[in-house]
């Protein structure tokens, strides 16, 4: 089987996107796959050797030409974080093409990727969140009914976006604008959230083998302000897994997450953010594309579980859908 692995993309992310796509192609069991990278940027889409040499992709049907020879893909592995690959559009363009791929279906790859539209579909259903406020690029701010809103402190998130990429902590009302403008940088709607002081804790759902299956859930415990970019993947976190709650809570946690991830229809891979405040789990968002190198979350979670990353990846394909 022909897998072709994107990876790249047109967001801030495009960075940790390549080496979660080098991390998947060279996990990949390759007595049944042959591998190849495809770099997905604005100015080309290419398939990359190992020499590094670049052949162009033909848009019109996904493939490529290596020596006068045509290649088909049988299997899109995607591991674009943020747009195009986490909110929908590869999705959609995949699913045109009828060519099966490892993530969720477009609709659920755009509606998880918006942060309020998410929480606010699984509201109804008990899963609580942190209360928001939502701004539109060109909206006036109101410094004063966001704080009354929301309070202080409290998070300035663009509302599309990962890896903390335009976050920011905002400790008094005079800070706002310059943190709206900064999240702004990465998307043109922005959501507000009240500063949650718990426990974080990160729950991976996959589909393991046909059964919908929680992976060890990881206690995030960020020596920076928050669990920003550096503590991400420069080291300034402790990740601790399983995480250091009570079975019930652990449960209760992994419960909430499946539950997401059943309503949703979801597919492949799902990592969901939660903040435990006094016994009570709170869902900040889901990551469909979630990261696979070395330092993120899922690769841990999966060898905590005894999976090992070929398998790992084997099963999403074998998963893979159209
Ligand atoms: N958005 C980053 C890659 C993650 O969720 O792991
Ligand atoms: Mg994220």
């Amino acid at each position: 089987k022909n897998i072709a692995i994107i990876m790249g993309g047109y967001s801030s992310e495009y960075k940790i996107s390549l080496i979660s796509g080098n991390v998947v192609y060279q996990s990949l069991d390759k007595t049944k796959y042959n591998g190849f990278r495809v770099h997905i940027f604005k100015e080309k889409w290419v398939y990359v050797n190992d020499a590094e040499t670049e052949f162009p992709i033909d848009k019109n049907d996904f493939s490529t030409i290596v020596d006068g020879k045509k290649i088909n893909f049988d299997c899109v592995f995607n591991a674009i974080h943020g747009t195009p690959g986490e909110d929908g559009l590869m999705q959609a363009y995949f699913e045109l093409l009828e060519i099966p791929q490892t993530s969720c279906d477009y609709y659920q790859a755009a509606l998880t990727f918006n942060k309020r539209d998410f929480l606010s579909v699984l509201k109804p259903y008990g899963i609580k969140s942190a209360v928001s406020y939502y701004l539109n690029k060109g909206d006036v701010i109101y410094a004063d009914e966001i704080v009354k809103k929301v309070g202080l402190p409290c998070f300035v998130k663009p509302n599309k976006a990962g890896s903390s990429f335009g976050i920011s902590k905002v400790k008094t009302a005079a800070e706002l604008p310059i943190a709206i403008e900064v999240a702004y940088q990465e998307d043109n709607e922005i959501i507000i959230e009240a500063f949650l002081d718990g426990t974080e804790v990160t729950v991976g759902v996959i589909d393991y083998k046909g059964t919908i299956t929680v992976l060890p859930i990881t206690e995030i415990v960020s020596e920076n302000d928050f669990f920003d970019y550096e503590a991400k993947y420069l080291g300034k976190s402790q990740e601790i897994t399983p995480a250091r709650i009570s079975d019930e809570m652990t449960k209760k946690v992994g419960d909430i997450a499946k539950r997401a991830y059943e309503l949703l229809k979801m597919k492949g891979f799902s990592r969901t953010e939660f903040i435990i405040v006094n016994d009570e789990p709170f869902m900040l968002e889901m990551n469909t594309i979630p990261g696979l190198t070395p330092e993120s979350l899922i690769p841990q979670q999966a060898i905590a579980a005894g999976i090992s990353l070929e398998e790992l990846f084997t099963n999403a394909i074998e998963l893979s859908s159209q």
